[in-house]
């Protein structure tokens, strides 16, 4: 069955910084993100983690932004335009069930997912593409909201990242997020 997918006019609200006020990214990604890091953002909408990941990163590291929708990731580009931070931003559109990750065997450092994982039709792939393209010993930060996911539901989540061969450190509420630390 087809899940339900973001709407671009959403993804403006998404990217609010008003957001800010209760969803620091900054404070919710500097514990894991380091100068220099190649990071991939995946359902990066129009980039409300996307952009301060490329500052975290610094002139020496690289953000790979992938989404299902081109017209949020058109959207991510002119921000990170404004912002002076495109040279350290990629994009990249993807398949509903195939993330198209297979250049990137190995080679990151940090993942994050967002708000995402409730959309995607098939998670153990997801999981299982993610897991292929991140450093042995990466973390990957899994956010779901409170809203939308029950607990219950994201135990679930949960165990099909461990059945990808995920190790989950910390899973823990924080704000209005349900969120799990996964280690590769
Ligand atoms: C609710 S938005 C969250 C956006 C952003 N991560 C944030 O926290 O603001 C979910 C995003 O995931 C994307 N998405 C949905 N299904 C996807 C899939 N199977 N693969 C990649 N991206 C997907 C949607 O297009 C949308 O931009």
């Amino acid at each position: 069955m087809a899940q339900h997918v973001c709407p671009v006019w959403i993804g403006y609200f998404l990217a609010s910084p008003i957001r800010r006020l209760f969803e620091n990214p900054e404070k919710i990604l500097g514990p894991y993100v380091k100068e220099g890091m190649k990071v991939l953002d995946v359902g990066s909408a129009m980039g409300f983690f996307s952009l301060p990941l490329a500052e975290l990163v610094g002139l020496t590291g690289m953000v790979i932004c992938v989404d299902l929708q081109e017209k949020m990731l058109k959207s991510l580009e002119k921000r990170a335009l404004k912002k002076g931070l495109r040279d350290r931003l990629k994009t990249r559109v993807c398949g509903q069930n195939n993330l198209g990750l297979d250049d990137l065997a190995n080679s990151i450092d940090f993942a994050l997912a967002s708000a995402v994982v409730h959309e995607v039709p098939d998670a153990a792939a997801f999981f299982a593409d993610i897991y292929a393209a991140l450093k042995p010993g990466a973390n990957f930060l899994v956010a779901e909201p409170k809203g939308h996911v029950t607990s219950k539901e994201f135990e679930k989540t949960v165990s099909i990242a461990e059945q990808a061969g995920f190790i989950a450190e910390n899973i823990h509420v924080q704000g209005r997020s349900r969120i799990v630390l996964l280690n590769k």
